[in-house]
């Protein structure tokens, strides 16, 4: 608990009190769950975690007028559901480290995580289940599938060196956004506040939610293990080809096709897809050495558009607020993005 609002620079201060309380009742969810369940589930709690969809979700509440138990309750909801998918992406990626520990797939085995994932889902819905609010459980049935949806989608464009800026967008929407943009959407039905206001946060939660991802795909050419809890350069070996590969290998095509005068450029960057599909091919750095990879989307200049993109999201995000009346939640929910942006795990 410290540690996530540690990360959160201050921004979180308003609902610190609030977190705590998520925290206990995840907890107490947690402690309802057979052994194994409980095992596994307190596991990830402890590992740490930036608490950033709980959050999300108590600031929009507060923002909307709303403060209280309902708040803490779905608070716990969206972070279960959020550690659900954690533990099942995983498996699904074969990743070894989480939150900076193994993790539950490298500890407890793919069989036993995939049944404390199911659990997770399954209480979660229960407790929204107690809200009696048919509103908020189609928003959580509908972000949950489209979580799903996203991971499914992600599968079946595994290994493609031809994604698009498009299917990318449409994967990170999927797997992260949607989730952003319930927790803001909850919030405002919380507050009981008009359709305009649900869809604005709603918006907000979105386009906070895309630059997520985008740093997350960023963070993975260019932050250290240590610092992320969880490995780097991995994406490209899983099969995943991320924004900031796809502007990277767009780059290629104009330098060889606008024959630049600068050969050796024009000729690394055709070297470049040759270096992509071989990673893709071995799903592995054997052939290629990863610095050749950082090399590429450092040199062809497609860490800085990705980046820019994110800064575009970001800007977009904090438009998606300019009809909130001026309170410290909406101010707090503006300051949100920018740490997004800035965060380093
Ligand atoms: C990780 O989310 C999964 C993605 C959507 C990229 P977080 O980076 O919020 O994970 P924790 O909860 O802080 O560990
Ligand atoms: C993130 O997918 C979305 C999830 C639902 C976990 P990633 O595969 O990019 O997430 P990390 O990098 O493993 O956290
Ligand atoms: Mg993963
Ligand atoms: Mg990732």
């Amino acid at each position: 608990m410290a540690f996530a609002v540690q990360m959160a620079k201050g921004i979180f201060d308003l609902v610190r009190e609030d977190l705590a309380l998520v925290e206990q009742e995840i907890a107490a969810q947690n402690g309802s769950a057979i052994e194994p369940v409980c095992e596994i589930s307190s596991y990830l709690r402890e590992g740490g975690g930036k608490r950033l969809r709980p959050a999300l979700l108590l600031l929009a509440a507060g923002a909307s007028g709303y403060r209280g138990e309902s708040a803490i309750r779905l608070g716990a909801v969206v972070e279960m559901i959020h550690s659900a998918t954690l533990i099942h992406d995983d498996v699904i990626d074969g990743a070894n480290t989480r939150r900076g520990r193994p993790s539950a797939n490298a500890r407890w085995g793919n069989h036993m995580s995939v049944l404390a994932g199911d659990w997770l889902y399954m209480q979660s819905f229960e407790m929204a289940l107690r809200e009696r609010n048919f509103a908020i459980l189609d928003i959580l049935i509908d972000l949950t599938q489209n979580m799903v949806e996203g991971e499914l989608l992600q599968l079946t464009r595994l290994g493609r060196i031809n994604l698009n800026e498009v299917e990318a967008t449409e994967l990170a929407y999927g797997k992260t956004a949607c989730l952003f943009s319930g927790c803001s959407r909850l919030g405002a039905v919380l507050g009981k506040q008009t359709k305009a206001v649900e869809e604005a946060l709603a918006e907000y939660g979105r386009n906070a939610g895309l630059a997520f991802q985008l740093v997350d795909d960023l963070l993975d050419f260019t932050a250290s293990p240590e610092k992320l809890g969880k490995p780097v350069l991995s994406d490209l070996k899983e099969g995943k080809v991320t924004l900031p590969l796809i502007f990277a290998l767009e780059a290629a095509v104009p330098a060889a096709v606008e024959g630049d005068g600068n050969g050796a450029h024009s000729h690394s960057n055709e070297d470049g897809r040759r270096l992509v599909a071989k990673v893709l091919e071995e799903r592995d750095f054997q052939s290629v050495r990863p610095e050749q990879i950082t090399r590429l989307v450092k040199e062809t200049g497609a860490l800085e558009r990705a980046r820019k993109m994110a800064r575009e999201y970001v800007s977009r995000a904090k438009e998606s607020l300019s009809e909130l009346p001026d309170t410290e939640y909406r101010r707090a929910l503006l300051a949100v993005p920018d740490f997004i942006l800035d965060r380093e795990n």
